[in-house]
């Protein structure tokens, strides 16, 4: 099946970021949110993104006119998805909010659309059983950010069919990224291995163990990797990490994915990590 038009719900880092890379890979795109407002704050961050390229000369002011010009705000729901061959749905990482927002596509798309999550641990089973296409719902997991991040998860659900595995991977790629297939359980690969690294960084600093900026150090100087781990999770955000905490938690039963208390005290606080000024850290 061939990709032409391309939706994205949820303007957020994630959408923002898979709208920009669609429309860089020559898709035509529409952008969703809940408000104007939030789909305006979307543009302009693909807007920033764009001009940095463009002052490292990566590209031509008329190249990044031409994304800009292949990105439509799409304020109705219905704008959004009435002639979309894939919709993308970024989201907030919960069940209820992600379900009826796939019956209300599944109602609302061309009998042919995929409709795929960028879910970080949700089952795609269960979303797709809130449709009456669950043979077309998948899970197209990207990385954050999606401009810089090469891979991409994609999420078989119980009755996803091979030929929407394959647009989707064939899709993956012409967005010029790396397409890994995994099955679906919670958190999937990705976060099954990153977020209880996360969650027991957040406990050495709960227990007193370190501060975070010396966790941070230790895993950066000491591993070897590009972010510490609280730097991680507050770029991540701190309700995602929360809610696939929960999600590993609640799905597979073991204690060993109980969310650290410092993680959902700060969450309570609104402290959400870049997003919201303060997480583990304070930003300007
Ligand atoms: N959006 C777009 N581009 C960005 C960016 C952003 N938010 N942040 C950085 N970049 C670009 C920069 O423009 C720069 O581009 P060029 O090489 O073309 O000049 C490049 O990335 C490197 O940036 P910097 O030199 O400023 O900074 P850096 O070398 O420290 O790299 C980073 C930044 C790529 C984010 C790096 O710190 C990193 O890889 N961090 C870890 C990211 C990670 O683990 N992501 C996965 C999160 S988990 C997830 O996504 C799954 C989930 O479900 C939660
Ligand atoms: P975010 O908070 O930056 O953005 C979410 C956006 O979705 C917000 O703008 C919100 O207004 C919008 N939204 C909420 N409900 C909506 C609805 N019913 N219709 C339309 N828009 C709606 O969050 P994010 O970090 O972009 O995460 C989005 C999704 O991507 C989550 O499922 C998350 O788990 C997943 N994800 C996040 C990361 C990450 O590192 N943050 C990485 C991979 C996947």
């Amino acid at each position: 099946m061939s990709i032409q038009r391309f939706t994205v719900i949820g303007a957020g880092q994630m959408g923002s970021g898979i709208a920009q890379v669609a429309a860089q890979s020559g898709f035509e795109v529409r952008l969703h949110d809940v408000k104007e407002e939030l789909i305006r704050k979307g543009l302009a961050g693909i807007e920033k993104n764009l001009n940095r390229q463009v002052s490292k000369e990566r590209i031509s002011e008329a190249d990044r006119d031409g994304v800009l010009s292949r990105i439509q705000p799409a304020v109705t729901l219905e704008e959004a998805a009435n002639e979309a061959d894939i919709v993308v749905e970024a989201v907030v990482e919960n069940m209820e909010v992600k379900t009826s927002l796939f019956r209300r596509l599944d109602g609302m798309c061309p009998t042919h659309a995929i409709l795929a999550s960028n879910t970080s641990s949700l089952p795609i089973t269960e979303i797709a059983a809130a449709t009456q296409r669950p043979e077309q719902v998948i899970g197209m997991h990207f990385m954050n950010p999606v401009p810089v991040m090469k891979l991409v998860e994609v999420i078989r659900g119980l009755a996803t069919s091979d030929a929407v595995y394959k647009t989707v991977e064939e899709l993956a790629r012409a967005m010029g990224k790396t397409p890994v297939e995994v099955n679906d359980f919670p958190g999937f690969v990705s976060n099954r291995v990153l977020m209880p690294m996360i969650n027991e960084a957040i406990y050495t600093v709960y227990e007193g163990v370190a501060t975070p900026e010396a966790v941070d150090e230790v895993m950066k100087l000491g591993m070897n990797h590009p972010m510490g781990p609280l730097t991680l999770a507050d770029f991540i955000g701190l309700d995602t990490c929360l809610y696939i905490m929960e999600t590993l938690y609640e799905g597979f039963g073991d204690s060993k994915y109980r969310p650290c208390p410092l993680l959902r005290k700060y969450v309570k606080a609104g402290w959400l990590g870049k997003k919201s000024g303060r997480g583990f850290y304070v930003y300007e």
